[in-house]
């Protein structure tokens, strides 16, 4: 397995450019389930997760082919429709093929993802929610079971919780169930918006876009004639290089960014003592040395997200001062403090709250990965660390982040990927 060594560095200087978003891409290449043509997808990032779901949709049938600048999906000859569990266990967001499966064929079978190190991570509001629209459930041997022999019908259905992907399955059954369905409570992620926004160029009729509140109406069997499209910046690997100019105080600028999918994250990036120069599509960060503490609850978007909240406690380690940072959204998030521990941070962790006292002398030292952002919060601690950092189990970092490396080494840090 490969290791990152990074060293640590006084500044970072220079652009670096934003992927396409690993969570829109997702359901949008499970949205080509539905589809009645080829789909061609631009700015795909090149990340672990996306080949897992290219290689899923390919072991169920499609065609997928990737080249320079776009990539095709052709399910036109798909005729599989079981998830299994080799797949499944390594992307827990698999289970995106289920509704547009389901929708497509009246049948599938996926594996259960199960939870994986932050959280149970069940998906019982995306089940309730395709019971509601006439599939029939089981789960048998580790698999749930779907059948909707009658073709699922559209209806009212209330999420108990907002769900990203739970939104995204059932907006995508509903594009082609019999009449209309009114999702309430509906997650309002960019991500999820974008999936509404390509379905209804390509007519699907979606009122709501943006809400919480979704209602559409179903083409009663019909595939769609997806329309091109190319995959919105991802805000999280955006503010994971924001947080790495300001922990190492250095100006840097983000091109092909969108900086309207950043604002809970730059509002407590300025509480923290940064400015920022933004136009259309970049966002360049001023810094401050004298990093102030923060406050921070994770929520569903466009609150602050929980996918930033490791890299803000790294952050909250060089601020002068006591920061306190919530979890609301999963019940394991901070297996990334016993690893700043370890590199000298003064944190203590309370339940779903960690208080986190700054300013901390950071020593590199050999840390491990356990999950996609803690593994790139402690790439931020290794920035400004004394000495090297080898951070071990990098495939978590390589299942989200597109070329990180060769990105970071773009700005002036001094980091190689060595095989162990
Ligand atoms: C999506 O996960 C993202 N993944 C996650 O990003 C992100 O952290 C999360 O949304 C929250 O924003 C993708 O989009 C592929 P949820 P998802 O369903 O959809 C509970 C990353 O780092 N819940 O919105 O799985 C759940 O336990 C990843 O890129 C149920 O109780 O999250 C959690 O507490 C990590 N029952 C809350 O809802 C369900 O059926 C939000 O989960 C579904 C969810």
């Amino acid at each position: 397995m490969d290791y990152l060594q990074i060293e640590g560095i006084d500044s970072l200087n220079g652009t670096i450019k934003i992927s396409g978003a690993k969570n829109a891409s997702l359901p949008l290449i499970a949205m080509t389930i539905i589809a009645k043509n080829c789909v061609n997808i631009k700015n795909l990032p090149q990340v672990a997760d996306i080949t897992t779901l290219l290689k899923l949709l390919s072991n169920l049938g499609a065609k997928c082919e990737t080249d320079s600048d776009k990539t095709t999906i052709d399910t036109s000859p798909l005729h599989e429709t079981k998830a299994t569990y080799d797949i499944v266990k390594t992307m827990r967001a698999s289970i995106l093929v289920l509704g547009p499966i389901l929708a497509r064929f009246g049948h599938c079978e996926v594996s259960l993802p199960g939870g994986c190190a932050i959280g149970q991570r069940p998906i019982d509001l995306h089940l309730k929610a395709l019971e509601q629209m006439g599939a029939k459930i089981d789960i048998k041997a580790g698999y749930v079971e779907a059948i909707a022999p009658d073709g699922l019908k559209g209806c009212e259905i209330i999420f108990d919780k907002i769900t990203v992907t739970g939104t995204a399955n059932i907006v995508m059954a509903a594009a082609i169930a019999k009449g209309k369905t009114t999702l309430v409570n509906a997650a309002r992620e960019p991500e999820v918006v974008q999936l509404c926004e390509v379905l209804s160029r390509s007519g699907v009729k979606i009122d709501g876009i943006g809400s919480a509140v979704l209602t559409i109406y179903g083409t009663d069997g019909e595939l769609v004639d997806i329309k091109d499209f190319s995959i919105i910046p991802d805000r999280i690997e955006a503010g994971t290089y924001l947080c790495a100019g300001a922990i190492t105080n250095s100006e840097i600028t983000l091109e092909s960014v969108e900086p309207n999918h950043l604002g809970a994250v730059l509002s407590k990036l300025e509480e923290m003592g940064s400015s920022f120069t933004i136009t259309k599509d970049t966002i360049t960060i001023h810094p401050t040395k004298d990093i102030k503490p923060v406050k921070i609850i994770t929520q569903e978007y466009p609150a602050f997200p929980t996918d930033m909240q490791a890299q803000f406690l790294a952050l909250a380690t060089q601020a002068d001062g006591v920061s306190i940072i919530e979890e609301r959204l999963f019940e394991n998030r901070f297996m990334h403090v016993s690893e700043l521990q370890r590199m000298g941070a003064d944190i203590s962790l309370n339940g779903h709250t960690a208080t986190v006292n700054g300013r901390s002398k950071l020593s590199g030292t050999d840390v491990m990965a356990t999950d996609l952002r803690a593994s790139s919060a402690l790439v931020l601690a290794a920035l400004v660390s004394e000495g090297d950092t080898n951070i071990h189990r990098i495939y978590h970092l390589d299942r989200g982040y597109d070329s990180l490396d060769k990105k970071l080494k773009g700005v002036g840090v001094k980091i190689k990927r060595v095989s162990e």
